[in-house]
């Protein structure tokens, strides 16, 4: 994060000095600077002539006496309490009166890091997002003791670096990080449970909500001795909720030395340390592997746009296509393969799956498309749980590029295989999760879209500012709010009594605020 403020500083005309603790960290630094720079200028964002008078702006070096002269300090170190703390009394003798003394913490508390100084008015949170130099979120933490003047100049300043602030008061990750890390969190369980592999729970965020990268890749990004560092903190100040309690595979990747990029691996392994590059490990699918059951001819049971989408997009795929309705499931006598997609409503499912049991031969793969009931209570109502896999369409029609496919505890490896050649052969990313509420994506995200009901109805920030800081400083495509107005908010309630309800979560539980809007009619 270090080299990635000094970047945006000397782009925009002002002179840094860069300080490490040692000769190699200021070595790894420089070179994290003039990679950055020199990506820049190969992918024509940045002239060569001001990427050299951009470096030009850094004066390097070991140690806190370079900042006797300084205006402003912009502190990166680890996440640690006490590191900072020592650090900030230190700089508070160093530096002149008048300079501001900054930190980039994502979660400590800004106000405790402010009295190890003799100047606590002085004292503020500027925290940039990763990558700095692209992010353009800053999010602007006063204390109850930080002066008016020092925020108005914090706030002058991210204008001046191109930035977009948002001020908030000293509460634990502040607006992003409170929203994001739950749900970070929450995909490492996954992950750990093995109800995904880490290539399948990434895909599903990338495609199904458009965010820039998955949770995985994400946390790799950020560290994940940082990361563990920010979930420690945000549990211990945000009130301990459980959603916040490392997971504990963060723990021992951390000790194991996984760091992510930086240490060249983490949830996946890269080229070097330090690199973007991903390379193949021992964890990376086979493509060859598993290619399922040949399947030519597909039925489709509905009268939804749902079924019709799904009948255009297998006709289009090459499948000879047959359609049915739940009362005349007959036709299906001789098919492959069958996608059911009528009303997603317990005993209407439960009827079209005994009777496709009826009617279609053995070996014949049998898909629901449900997205509100467990799949095993599908696959229980035919006599072949085997061969019963869940499909779940994004979009009313199946327009969506992703595909979750969702085996049971009774799915065989062979419908799986042949569920994902479909999926690859409709043009569509098919991600494999086990049967649980929500199952990748809705249990992913909607947690995440009730947090930020809570941070509303906690009063600390505004919708506006929430959605800001997680489109800008997170690469969301849309806000929470934005994306609670297009969902609804009585679906997004559905959906998380469910997920509440599974779980028995208790941080999993609806906020107040969603449902009185909801009984209100109101809106958000
Ligand atoms: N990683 C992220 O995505 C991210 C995003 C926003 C904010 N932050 C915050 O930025 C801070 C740094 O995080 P990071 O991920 O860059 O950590 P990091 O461990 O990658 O880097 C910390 C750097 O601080 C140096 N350092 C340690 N002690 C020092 C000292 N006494 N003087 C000078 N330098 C010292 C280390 O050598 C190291 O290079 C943390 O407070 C973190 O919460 C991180």
């Amino acid at each position: 994060m270090g080299a990635g403020i000094v970047e945006v500083f000397a782009r925009n005309g002002i002179p840094v000095v860069a300080v490490e603790i040692s000769e190699a960290a200021l070595e790894r630094g420089r070179a994290h600077l003039t990679g950055s720079t020199d990506r820049a200028v190969a992918r024509g964002k940045l002239a060569e002539a001001d990427r050299d008078a951009l470096l030009g702006r850094v004066t390097f070096a070991v140690g806190l006496d370079a900042l006797r002269s300084v205006d402003l300090v912009v502190e990166a170190v680890p996440e640690r309490l006490d590191l900072k703390r020592r650090l900030f009394a230190e700089l508070d003798r160093i530096c002149r009166p008048e300079a501001i003394l900054a930190t980039n913490t994502s979660s400590l508390s800004v106000t405790e890091i402010a009295v190890a100084t003799t100047r606590p008015a002085q004292v503020i949170g500027l925290h940039f997002f990763n990558p700095a130099p692209v992010m353009k979120l800053v999010e602007v933490v006063r204390t109850v003791v930080t002066s008016a003047d020092v925020v108005a100049d914090v706030e002058a300043l991210c204008g001046r670096l191109g930035k977009v602030d948002v001020t908030i008061g000293d509460r634990a990750g502040f607006i992003a990080n409170a929203l994001l890390f739950g749900y970070l969190n929450q995909a490492i369980g996954m992950y750990e449970a093995r109800y995904a592999s880490r290539e399948d729970i990434d895909a599903a965020m990338k495609l199904g909500c458009g965010l820039p990268m998955g949770p995985l890749a994400l946390l790799d990004l950020i560290g994940l001795d940082t990361a563990y560092e920010i979930l420690e903190t945000m549990y211990r100040r945000g009130g301990r909720d459980r959603r916040h309690a490392p997971v504990p595979l963060l723990r021992q990747m951390v000790t194991a030395g996984l760091l992510g990029r930086k240490s060249g691996r983490g949830f996946y392994t890269y080229e070097r340390p330090g690199s973007a590059k991903l390379v193949p490990d021992e964890h990376t699918p086979n493509p060859a592997d598993g290619a399922g059951r040949e399947i030519a001819k597909v039925g489709v049971v509905g009268t939804g746009p749902l079924a019709a989408g799904l009948a255009e997009h297998l006709a289009k795929a090459g499948y000879q296509v047959v359609p049915a309705t739940a009362d005349v499931l007959a036709p299906l006598a001789d098919v492959d393969l069958v996608v059911e997609a009528v009303d997603d409503e317990p005993y209407a499912k439960t009827a079209v799956l005994a009777g496709l049991d009826e009617v279609c031969q053995p070996g014949v793969v049998l898909a629901t498309t449900t997205s509100t009931l467990p799949v095993i209570e599908l696959a229980m109502a035919t006599g072949r749980p085997a061969d019963v896999v869940g499909l779940h369409f994004f979009g009313p029609d199946a327009a969506g590029p992703l595909v979750e496919i969702v085996r049971t505890i009774r799915t065989s490896a062979q419908t799986t295989d042949t569920a994902r050649a479909l999926s690859a052969a409709l043009g569509r990313t098919g991600v494999v999760c086990g049967d649980r509420a929500g199952f990748i994506v809705n249990a992913l995200l909607f947690p995440y879209l009730n947090d930020a009901v809570r941070m509303l109805e906690a009063g600390y920030s505004t919708v506006e500012d929430i959605d800001h800081a997680m489109k800008l400083g997170c690469g969301c495509p849309s806000g929470p709010f934005e994306l609670l107005r297009t969902v609804g908010l009585e679906v997004a309630l559905t959906i998380q009594r469910r997920l509440y309800q599974e779980s028995r979560e208790p941080g999993l539980a609806p906020a107040p605020l969603l449902e009185q809007l909801v009984t209100a009619h109101a809106e958000v």
